[in-house]
């Protein structure tokens, strides 16, 4: 398994280029199941979840083929033509390692008229179950079954009908099978408290590419007409916000000065506001977004939240980079309910954190030490990297198949502004 040294105090100064956003291509290539015809995603990020999904859609029929890529150029172009489905099951193996497979659902049911997907099981961050997913998809005109860990969804009549759904909790996931699985019904779906991320806006603009009748996009009640078929596109994957905020907090936490070229400002504004907040300069550049640091980082109160509020995603990371401020931050996790797994790991590294169920306080300390330390989950492990980037000493973080999921290439972008950072495979 591969770890991540690096030896810290190094003042972070350069320019990153953002990647495809993940969260954004594991929702746009399902899509590809909702027609017969070619749909081409340029910007993917290289990624292993996206890897992941790719052998997914190819055990469910869906040809994948990769343009060649530059070498050094970030992020890849690839088509994917679902002629005809080869199958309509999301096996167990598959779901267990990657919660996004659930995605397939909406859209299988959409083209063939049934799906059957495992249901994913718990993850690191919390027990995410999947019920929302599916009472929406009843509310759409579905059969839904659940037998021996799997749903078995139908369409009757081989074709869902369209109907209306009231979120009562935002999901992501759930907005999104929804609306792969609405575009195709035979009457109009309307979405009430439907999430409203960026992710959720990149998908909405994909699927009216392809001929869907989308209304009230970016809002958080969307209206959907069905219509009888949908054709091939090609579209670009939006910048990844969390991957910007998360290489904004390196600057931050090393006292540097980062430019995030690609980021868009329109989608991290609640991340941007809190590094403001904490003390650090950002400016909106014609290329993207340069976030400075150049006096001590300021305590804050934060509370994660769906869209346009500060995301759940950023908040690992920003605990690593209060860890330093001068005071005591207040975090509140309203999310997913175990999203701390990162504490014990920076409390090693002389981190002082305390925990009351959702709630942490980040007492700012005058130093961290680098350690061995373990990732858990996506952004545990980034926020370990930050920390291991100021740091006293080395660090080595484990595990880092973790950070594979999220970040292409994290090691290349770090040293290209100035990390003492290298990847060690232990065989
Ligand atoms: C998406 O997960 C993202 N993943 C997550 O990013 C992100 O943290 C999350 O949205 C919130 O923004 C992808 O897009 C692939 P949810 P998702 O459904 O869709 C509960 C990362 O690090 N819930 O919005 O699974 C759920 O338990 C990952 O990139 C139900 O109760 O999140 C959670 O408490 C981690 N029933 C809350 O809603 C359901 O049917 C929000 O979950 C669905 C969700």
């Amino acid at each position: 398994m591969d770890s991540i040294w690096i030896k810290g105090g190094k003042r972070l100064e350069g320019r990153i280029p953002i990647s495809g956003a993940k969260n954004a291509a594991l929702t746009l290539l399902p899509c590809a199941l909702l027609t017969d015809e070619p749909l081409t995603l340029g910007n993917l990020p290289r990624l292993a979840d996206v890897d992941s999904f790719g052998h997914l859609l190819n055990q469910l029929g869906v040809s994948t083929s990769i343009a060649g890529v530059r070498s050094g150029q970030f992020g890849r172009r690839m088509t994917l033509q679902a002629s005809d489905l080869a199958s309509t099951v999301a096996p167990y193996d598959m779901v267990r390692k990657m919660r996004a497979s659930v995605l397939v659902l909406g859209p299988m049911l959409a083209r063939a008229g049934e799906a059957t997907v495992s249901l994913p099981g718990g993850c690191a961050i919390g027990d995410r179950p999947i019920d929302l997913h599916l009472k929406a998809l009843e509310c759409l005109g579905a059969d839904i079954e659940l037998t021996a860990g799997y749903v078995k969804a139908t369409a009757p009549k081989g074709r869902l009908t369209g109907g209306d759904f009231s979120f009562p909790v935002v999901s992501v996931g759930a907005t999104e099978n929804a609306l792969m699985a609405a575009v195709l019904a035979t009457g109009r779906s309307q979405l009430f408290n439907a999430a409203r991320e960026p992710e959720i806006v990149d998908l909405c603009n994909l699927l009216v590419a392809m001929g869907a009748k989308i209304e009230g996009i970016g809002s958080a009640h969307l209206v959907i007409d069905g219509v009888q078929g949908l054709n091939g596109t090609t579209y670009e994957v939006m910048p990844d916000r969390i991957e910007a905020g998360s290489y904004a907090c390196a600057a931050g936490i090393t006292g540097g000065s980062i430019e995030l070229v690609g980021a868009r400002p329109q989608d991290m504004l609640a991340i941007t506001n809190a590094l403001s907040q904490a003390g650090l300069i950002v400016e909106f550049t014609e290329h993207g977004i340069k976030v400075s640091a150049d006096r001590a980082l300021k305590p804050l109160a934060l509370s994660t939240a769906p869209f346009p509020c500060f995301p759940t995603d950023m908040q690992a990371q920003f605990m690593a980079m209060l860890a330093l401020a001068e005071g005591d931050s207040f975090l509140e996790e309203t999310i997913f309910e175990n999203r701390y797994m990162h504490v014990p790991e920076l409390r090693r590294m002389g981190g002082e954190v305390d925990i009351h169920g959702r709630s942490a306080i980040v007492h700012g300390v005058g130093k961290l030490t680098g350690a061995e330390v373990m990732a858990t989950d996506l952004r545990a492990s980034m926020s370990l990297v930050l920390a291991g980037l100021a740091a006293e000493g080395e660090t080595e973080v484990l595990r880092v198949y973790h950070l594979d999921r999220g970040y292409e290439r994290l090691e290349e972008k770090l040293l290209a502004v100035g990390a003492a950072i290298e990847r060690r495979s232990s065989g």
